[in-house]
């Protein structure tokens, strides 16, 4: 294919730097945004007689079966052209004729790449937001079946007070719930059009870029020509929430991997969700989960990329900017692919609840309900801590529990303990009774449950 700025130069490219230089191999999945901003931009051309409206026409045509033939796979993408822009223009010249060459008036590659990227994400937003809310139901179904399963809840890994397994998992949804809110955000403020900045300085012809943002069903346009074309702010915003995401994701499969331990046991996961081991008969592998708690890492790699390449840069387009590409393209199919694996293989998921009562029946888990308890005969709370620390140490040197101990070794410390306190320490009493908003009390994660619910019901995707 011969090149397109040809006349500048009197010598053929170097194979290398044409080979260096190209994008296609990567920018090719943006062909149905690069088309649908050239049909916008050849209407608008037409329409306010920058070119002849037949032409505009025959152009608008033209892409359409290029669109057709590329969607169908009777065109394929050149591997020598140097990217997807370059690329349509040349089959459209090619198919067309002249009129073909008429489409760039008034543009430049500065204004289409940025533009297409833009209308690209905003497509990826909404697929990726779907997904994360097939998760986020996922989890609430799962957590509607698990009001009264009792676990242990902890803080710096020890048994701290007891919790319930839905209470545990909805932390996630919420968490995910602000992730789609991110996305939500970060899609409305890259849905402004850069179309018309053209290289970098607007140009002199009577466009109207609110049209072509219209024709896109875009926002607005972008006010400033140079911002227009040289800011990539909508990828690192992306990569950004994505790598909160990819965090929270990271936190999930760590836990789902200790779970599955035979320290924990808490969870078994489908055969169709684990791997074994090549030589240990006995492994049950969570390697899914391990992946997502690595590629979170190549992720937050891409996060780096985007930054450090934007990094300095002078106003307006550089060629660096073409490294934006493979790795916001890289965030978001590491992204989707985590998520889509994730979803299935915890709906699958078995929640052995027997071991996670067990958990949480030892440890001291209710020490601070026997202090409440005290605090409720009367006692100042650090007096009951400091007693019940005196009891914890007692059942240590008997090598017993709370619930076990000896109603004559509880009232040697403080008169004010009776029969009572069994029923107080006991687990049901102990989170049940934590039935403060937000809390594990079954009946106050119902509560979350439907709040949660109802901000799902509100989400609308476009
Ligand atoms: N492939 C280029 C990119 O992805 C398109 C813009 C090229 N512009 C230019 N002036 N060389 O950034």
């Amino acid at each position: 294919m011969a090149m397109m700025w040809a006349g500048r130069f009197s010598k053929e490219v170097d194979s290398r730097v044409n080979d260096f230089n190209s994008s296609i191999s990567f920018d090719c999945r943006m062909y149905r945004h690069d088309i649908a901003g050239s049909i916008a931009h050849a209407t608008m051309l037409g329409e306010q007689g920058i070119i002849e409206k037949s032409e505009s026409e025959k152009i608008i045509e033209g892409l359409k079966g290029i669109l057709a033939d590329l969607d169908s796979g009777a065109l394929e993408f050149d591997p020598n052209a140097e990217d997807i822009h370059m690329f349509v223009e040349q089959v459209l010249t090619e198919r067309i004729g002249d009129s073909g060459k008429r489409l760039h008036t008034s543009r430049s590659r500065n204004d289409q790449v940025a533009l297409d990227l833009r209308l690209y994400l905003k497509d990826k937003c909404n697929d990726l937001s779907k997904i994360i809310f097939e998760l986020i139901e996922a989890i609430i179904t799962t957590a509607q079946e698990h009001y009264d399963t009792i676990m242990p809840g902890y803080t710096h890994l020890q048994r701290a007070q007891p919790v319930t397994f839905a209470h545990h998992i909805m932390a996630y949804a919420w968490m995910l719930t602000r992730d789609l809110g991110r996305l939500r955000d970060c899609k409305k403020r890259m849905d402004y059009s850069p179309l018309g900045s053209c290289a970098l300085a607007g140009t002199t012809y009577p466009i109207n870029r609110k049209r072509t943002a219209e024709l896109l069903n875009m926002g607005g346009v972008m006010a400033n020509s140079l911002d227009g074309v040289s800011d990539r702010d909508y990828c690192i915003e992306l990569a950004s929430a994505l790598s909160i995401l990819m965090m929270h994701l990271s936190r999930f499969s760590e836990e789902i991997i200790m779970w599955c331990s035979w320290e924990f046991k808490f969870v078994e996961l489908d055969d169709a969700y684990s791997t074994g081991s090549s030589i240990m008969p006995q492994k049950k592998n969570p390697d899914v989960t391990e992946l997502i708690r690595g590629k979170t890492g190549r992720v937050y790699g891409d996060l780096m990329t985007l930054l450090s390449m934007m990094k300095n840069l002078p106003l307006a387009y550089n060629k660096d900017m073409q490294e934006d590409k493979e790795a916001i393209f890289d965030v978001i199919d590491t992204v989707e692919l985590c998520i889509t694996t994730f979803t299935p293989m915890f709906k699958t998921m078995t929640v052995l609840k027997e071991n996670m009562r067990k958990a949480a029946a030892k440890g001291f888990i209710n020490a601070t309900d026997c202090a409440d308890y005290l605090v409720k005969k009367g006692l100042p709370f650090r007096d009951a801590y400091k007693i019940t620390g005196t009891l914890v140490a007692r059942c240590i040197d008997l090598g017993t529990t709370l619930e076990e101990l000896d109603i004559k070794e509880y009232k040697r410390l403080c008169d004010k303990f009776d029969e009572d306190v069994y029923k107080a320490i006991s687990l049901d009493a102990c989170v049940n009774q934590r039935c403060s908003e937000g809390g594990p009390a079954p009946e106050a994660v119902a509560v979350q449950v439907e709040q949660l619910k109802a901000i799902l019901r509100q989400y609308d995707f476009d």
